[in-house]
């Protein structure tokens, strides 16, 4: 509900424009009538703009918090499993042991992919990025469970949402197994869904394979810590394909290829391949300098972010979870971990990023992590998609569950050649 209005005074009309309270952060100005007056607004990169109400994640920059559904992330990664996790950020409370236990059994039951999936692998060369086959199979799945497609039906809509929770990780395993030319691994009903991940990711058909609790602990926090973010690029992806009424695997795929860039998720592999550049901390500073300089396009991936200006919440936790996977491997504090923690002191220390409010995010000690557990950097941003699918999916069934939704459908400043007319080639200069 508006609580008061903003005036705007522009060309000869002066407007009241609607100011809506938030119960958490920033309120906002409702211009959605300026068009009724031939006036719209711009905002490249949606800086200042607010695409929709939500109730799923909160975030708060400046002081560096983070809430799904009201639950700090630190508290949700340290008492929660991803499931629990999940269900959260679906159905908006933590499941108690009966929901959670039907929650499970839903998921469980859905993790296998058709059989005809499998042939579908074999198009693409071995050594492509895994997320180019990842968008694709996801895409794909569409062509194959037709039986709860009709958007406009909540258990449509849910099963479907169950489907693609269960089927990522198996996709994501698919992926990795086809890049290395081994056999597939499939899914076991008595795992956890992070056991079951590692399970068809490092297991083998030739013998049961061994989990490694710790890890698939770990495993399971990366889901938690990755799993949403409000409408960042990915998600505002997801929201746009599905404001069009496209099926969900295809509303999925498009926020599997938002996510694949340098500047959002694939951010991980970046910055590991960027620790590994420097090498050495001796050249850091060296380093620093170019990701000062206006003249270099480096960036220091892992660090700087749209939202927070302080640290990411998220990489406290994932600092901690990396030390525990380093002393799991018996890696110790290896020399890329030092590195980085070498890094993240000084510039935390350089005035342009303290100017800046340039602090480590997410991605900075997750790839550090994943390299240690065994996993090439090629799949880290495959692994932070399966953990975004769930907060994916809960946008998008935050959104359609809206009967007030519209097509997403901006507008622009046009500032091309005014009408003209043709002039036939042979006249043409
Ligand atoms: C994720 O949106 C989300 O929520 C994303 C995410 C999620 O969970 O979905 O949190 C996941 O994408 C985390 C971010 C991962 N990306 C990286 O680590 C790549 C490195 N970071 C930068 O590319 C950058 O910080 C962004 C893209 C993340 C944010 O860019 P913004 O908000 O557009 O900020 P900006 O580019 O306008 O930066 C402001 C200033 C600029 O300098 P000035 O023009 O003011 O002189 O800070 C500088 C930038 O040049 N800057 C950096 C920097 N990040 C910003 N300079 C050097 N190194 C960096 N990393």
């Amino acid at each position: 509900m508006a609580s008061k209005n903003a005036t705007l005074t522009m060309h000869d009309h002066t407007l009241e424009l609607p100011i809506y309270e938030a119960t958490l952060g920033p309120p906002v100005v409702d211009v959605s009538g300026l068009s009724k007056h031939d006036i719209f607004t711009i905002d490249p990169g949606f800086m200042s703009t607010a695409a929709c109400e939500s109730k799923i994640t909160y975030i708060d920059g400046d002081k560096g918090v983070l809430l799904y559904r009201g639950y700090p992330i630190d508290q949700l990664a340290d008492q929660c499993d991803f499931m629990e996790v999940a269900y959260l950020l679906l159905f908006g409370e933590l499941p108690n042991t009966d929901q959670k236990a039907e929650f499970d059994t839903n998921i469980k039951h859905h993790t296998l992919v058709h059989e005809q999936i499998y042939n579908f692998f074999n198009g693409f060369l071995r050594g492509i990025h895994p997320m180019s086959i990842l968008m694709s199979a996801v895409a794909a799945l569409g062509g194959f469970y037709h039986d709860s497609l009709d958007i406009s039906k909540p258990e449509h809509r849910l099963n479907s949402a169950y489907r693609m929770i269960a089927k990522i990780p198996t996709l994501a395993a698919m992926c990795y197994k086809y890049s290395r030319g081994e056999p597939y691994v499939y899914p076991r009903n008595e795992l956890s869904y992070s056991e079951n991940f590692l399970h068809m990711l490092f297991g083998t058909p030739a013998e049961d394979s061994d989990v490694n609790p710790v890890l698939a602990r770990a495993m399971d926090k990366i889901f938690t810590l990755h799993a949403d973010h409000e409408q960042n690029a990915s998600t505002s992806a997801v929201r746009v394909a599905g404001s069009t009424g496209a099926n969900p695997f295809a509303c999925i795929s498009a926020g599997v290829s938002a996510l694949w860039g340098p500047a959002h998720g694939g951010a991980n592999e970046a910055c590991l391949k960027m620790l590994e550049q420097i090498g050495d901390e001796s050249r850091i500073s060296e380093y620093l300098a170019k990701a000062k300089d206006k003249n270099d396009p480096f960036r220091l991936m892992g660090f700087g972010h749209r939202v927070y200006k302080n640290y990411d919440p998220r990489a406290k936790v994932m600092q901690a979870t990396c030390h525990e996977v380093l002393n799991e491997v018996g890696a110790g504090d290896t020399p890329l971990f030092k590195l980085a923690m070498k890094l993240e002191k000084i510039a935390l220390e350089d005035e342009y990023f303290i100017e800046r409010k340039l602090y480590p995010n997410v991605d900075f000690y997750s790839g550090i992590t994943l390299n240690a557990m065994g996993i090439p950097s090629t799949m880290f941003t495959v692994i932070f998609a399966l953990a975004r699918t769930t907060g994916w999916l809960s946008h998008w069934l935050e959104m359609l569950s809206d009967p007030s939704h519209k097509i997403a459908r901006p507008r622009q400043l046009y500032t091309g050649a005014t009408e003209r007319d043709v002039v036939g080639l042979a006249e043409r200069g």
